[in-house]
């Protein structure tokens, strides 16, 4: 198959404004089927801002974007029903609802009671500290436990695509490893591609294939994770080289 056959989503030349401030200026970015693209650069360089533009959380003001063969303009509803789920910065949890209402929520747009129920018992048994706590409130789970279950509601709908922002935020080491060797095991049996932005250098590099760094919104190194080594880094990231 062609590189350009197996693309899910592509962006072409993007630009997205807040206002008057150019965030994002000319990106040219995919991601393949099954893919893991790991997206980095430093505080303020768009990653939140890309994949908020991928889930239509922010108005795209130049370039376009593509959902396999189709232009798309995207909206949230849209891209969840073409297979996109988005998990934002923070442990993105309802704290009063417990382990499962919180993936009930995930699965809000199933319709089949039945197959919800399947979905629930199917990410339960994928990550057993969420079977242990199926009916804790959420804000009683630590912070890791938190970004797996946040991971594990998007994953309710079984997505094509997942849109994760810096699931290693505010985890300690240990548990940082877990949710790593987690999303590599969802991307290994459904197939998930995933755009994953991440500051954890070494953990992003852990799973992806592929890695882009940006830098004022713009591609500033895009190559195989294998290619990339400790001077392209320290050039981007300490303006060093
Ligand atoms: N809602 C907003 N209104 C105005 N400016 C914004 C808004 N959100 C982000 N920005 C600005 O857009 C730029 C990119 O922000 P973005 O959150 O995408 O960066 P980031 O790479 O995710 O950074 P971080 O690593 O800190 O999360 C920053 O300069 C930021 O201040
Ligand atoms: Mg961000």
């Amino acid at each position: 198959m062609s590189k350009r056959n197996r693309s899910l989503i592509q962006l072409r030349d993007l630009c997205v404004d807040y206002k008057k401030l150019r965030v994002i200026d000319g990106l040219d970015l995919y991601v393949n089927r099954g893919e893991i693209v790991a997206l980095m650069g430093p505080n303020g360089a768009g990653k939140s801002t890309v994949l908020k533009a991928i889930f239509g959380l922010v108005p795209v003001s130049g370039g376009s974007v593509h959902w396999q063969k189709n232009r798309v303009r995207p909206r949230p509803d849209e891209m969840l029903s073409r297979g996109a789920v988005y998990v934002p910065q923070g442990k993105a949890v309802f704290g009063g609802l417990t382990v499962e209402e919180n993936l009930e929520i995930g699965g809000l747009s199933l319709k089949n009671k039945q197959e919800k129920k399947q979905r629930i018992a199917d990410i339960i048994s994928l990550f057993p500290i969420l079977k242990e706590n199926r009916k804790t409130p959420a804000r009683r789970l630590s912070g890791g436990e938190q970004q797996i279950l946040a991971i594990g509601r998007g994953l309710m709908t079984r997505p094509r695509l997942l849109l994760l922002d810096e699931p290693s935020i505010g985890l300690a080491p240990k548990i940082i490893k877990e949710v790593f060797a987690q999303i590599k095991e969802i991307n290994n049996r459904f197939a998930t591609a995933v755009l994953l932005v991440e500051h954890n250098i070494r953990s992003a590099m852990s799973i992806a294939d592929r890695v882009y760094i940006l830098k004022q919104g713009q591609v500033a190194y895009e190559g195989k994770n294998n290619q990339i080594n400790n001077p392209i880094l320290k050039e981007i990231f300490l303006g060093e080289g």
